[in-house]
């Protein structure tokens, strides 16, 4: 495997960072207290830990090793594989243009934040609750949406190794940074006890609840990039020596204390502040101004939080965007540069679509008032396309392939011992697959 035209990752750390790039972003630091917030608390963190592991790993192994053993894209991965199971690529290429129908509105979010740190957020007289209402209807909305999907085309279209990889290494070291200054600033805050406890003192009835459990796996899957082909492609350009395992398990980690650390910093400020756990996806951006206003510099905070935030989305927004661009490019034999723009261009309408459109629903006795494309491109995909999609991978790498491939994979072609491997094998065949299906089944309300 010397040897190979279609471009790879520099190294080791290389794969760690493209990976932890695509998975960290929104989804820890905005999507994580919004739903921990509005589903129990410390009960849904109890969860999602359990999920990282019983879940998101395993599948993610499976993931790589698809993609690192046939060097292709989501769906000609598979197909290489068996033909039969090529639809499970193109429900991650489904999964991938639901999540741009709204991922990049809420980076478009992190951007204005970014900018009116300088502008009116600080200096206006109206609360930060009321001014996010109003940046909603503004048409700024849309214009920070499109400036977000041109500047990953740009990066995109300056190729995979040279974009992404720059991209990613930036950025990590210093959103961690930021967030522990954060995470310690905020325990000063009065009344801060209250969002600890919020946070970290479960209540283990809730914490069984069907709708704690699904929404907590739905969240595993969404922040660890898992279950759409995101990690096949990537791995497709992984080096035949990385070491899979521990990409995954550091790429976990590190995802898992993101989001920990904005629960850290969101709960105690959102207590202190008297605002509700609940508010739901404007959460941080009406929390993490209160925490601002009273800092030091305030305007210089909040700009560089948000451009850091800015920059690890679109560590995350390049990840999903390559998944589609990866798919017209090899499966429809068009240039980069067109499957680039075909995918921008299918973004900014999804997008639109997502911000223009809110309906109701009154079908077969479910009756939903204002419900946005927003709300069901985020639902569909995190709780019911991510989920299925992992729960087939286990059946696909753990039942129907044989047992040589992922162990050929996992141990490098017997160059690694892969001590943990009848462990994996274990959990990607009964517990993983089981659990998904118990819990699908126990939140349609069978068991
Ligand atoms: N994991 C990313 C985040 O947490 C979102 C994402 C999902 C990226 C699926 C790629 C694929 O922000």
């Amino acid at each position: 495997m010397s040897e190979q035209p279609r471009a790879s990752f520099g190294g080791k750390l290389s794969a760690i960072l493209v990976a932890a790039g695509s998975a960290i972003g929104l989804g820890s630091i905005w999507r994580f207290p919004y739903m921990a917030g509005e589903n129990g608390g410390a009960a849904f963190l109890l969860v999602y830990l359990i999920c990282v592991f019983v879940v998101g790993i395993p599948v993610m192994l499976g993931e790589f090793a698809v993609g690192r053993a046939t060097k292709k894209n989501a769906v000609g991965g598979y197909r290489s594989l068996s033909r039969s199971w090529q639809w499970l690529g193109y429900s991650g290429v489904l999964c991938a243009l639901l999540i741009s129908g709204y991922y990049y509105i809420v980076a478009g979010w992190s951007l204005e934040y970014m900018v009116s740190s300088f502008g009116g957020l600080y200096t206006s007289k109206v609360t930060f609750s009321e001014q996010f209402a109003q940046f909603q209807i503004s048409p700024r909305q849309a214009i920070y949406t499109v400036i977000f999907i041109l500047l990953t085309h740009l990066i995109i279209i300056r190729g995979v190794v040279k974009g992404i990889e720059k991209a990613s290494k930036v950025m990590m070291p210093a959103l961690l940074v930021i967030l522990i200054i954060m995470a310690v600033r905020v325990a000063f805050m009065p009344g801060a006890g209250e969002g600890y406890l919020f946070f970290l003192k479960p209540d283990f009835r809730e914490a069984f609840s069907a709708e704690t459990i699904f929404k907590a796996v739905g969240q595993a899957f969404f922040s660890l990039s898992v279950g759409m082909g995101c990690m096949v492609t990537y791995a497709s350009y992984f080096k035949q020596n990385n070491n899979l395992t521990g990409t995954s398990m550091s790429v976990a980690l590190l995802t898992l204390m993101v989001a920990v650390l904005a629960g850290l910093v969101i709960f105690p400020a959102v207590f202190s502040a008297g605002l509700e756990p609940a508010e739901g996806a404007s959460l941080i951006f009406i929390t993490l101004p209160e925490i601002f206003k009273d800092m030091p510099l305030a305007q210089v905070w909040s700009a560089a939080f948000f451009l850091l935030l800015t920059l690890a989305s679109l560590t995350s927004t390049i990840s999903f965007h390559e998944v589609l661009t990866a798919y017209f490019a090899e499966e429809y034999n068009l240039s980069r540069k067109w499957a680039t723009r075909l995918t921008s261009a299918l973004s900014v309408v999804l997008c639109m679509v997502s911000l223009l459109w809110v309906f109701d629903i009154n079908f077969a006795g479910i009756k939903v008032e204002n419900i946005s494309c927003f709300d069901i491109f985020d639902y569909l995909s995190a709780n019911i396309l991510m989920p299925l999609g992992g729960l087939l991978t286990c059946i696909f790498v753990a039942w129907w392939m044989k047992q040589k491939f992922l162990r050929d994979e996992i141990t490098n072609y017997g160059k690694m011992k892969g001590r943990a491997f009848p462990l994996l094998w274990f959990t990607l065949r009964y517990v993983t697959p089981l659990l998904i299906v118990y819990i699908f089944v126990r939140n349609l309300g069978l068991m």
